[in-house]
């Protein structure tokens, strides 16, 4: 599954999207993530509005997600330390964006 948001509501950010991915826990692994990244891609090409892509991607442990973006054109921006709170952690957000 996939989708894309705008990354922020205000009007200045109007051509930036966030978007996530998530495969089944049992089908992780075999390469559907890095297929479903690239045809969303492909969309959002197709859509002139959507300029920047960024995934904020929660955990720097997360190496498939990490992964996924670098094979796919996506550059590391930076960290957002404890951004976010999860099974009782704090876990940092990590930003990948690629410029479409
Ligand atoms: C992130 C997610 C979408 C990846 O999907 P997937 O189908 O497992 O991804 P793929 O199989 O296409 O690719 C995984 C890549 O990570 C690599 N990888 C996986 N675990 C790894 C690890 N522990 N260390 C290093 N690399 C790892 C694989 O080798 C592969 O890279 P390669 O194709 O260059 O060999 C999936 O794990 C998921 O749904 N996670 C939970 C939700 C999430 O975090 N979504 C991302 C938010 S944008």
């Amino acid at each position: 599954m996939a989708f894309v948001n705008k990354f922020r509501e205000k009007s200045g950010y109007r051509f930036s999207y966030e978007h996530s991915i998530y495969v089944d826990p049992d089908y992780i692994n075999n390469g559907y993530g890095n297929k479903i990244l690239k045809e969303l891609i492909k969309i959002c090409k197709k859509i002139t509005k959507i300029k920047n892509l960024i995934a904020v991607i929660g955990g720097k442990n997360n190496f498939a997600s990490i992964k996924i973006h670098k094979n796919n054109g996506f550059q590391y921006i930076g960290t957002i330390k404890k951004a976010g709170f999860k099974n009782n952690k704090w876990v940092d957000s990590i930003y990948m964006q690629k410029r479409l």
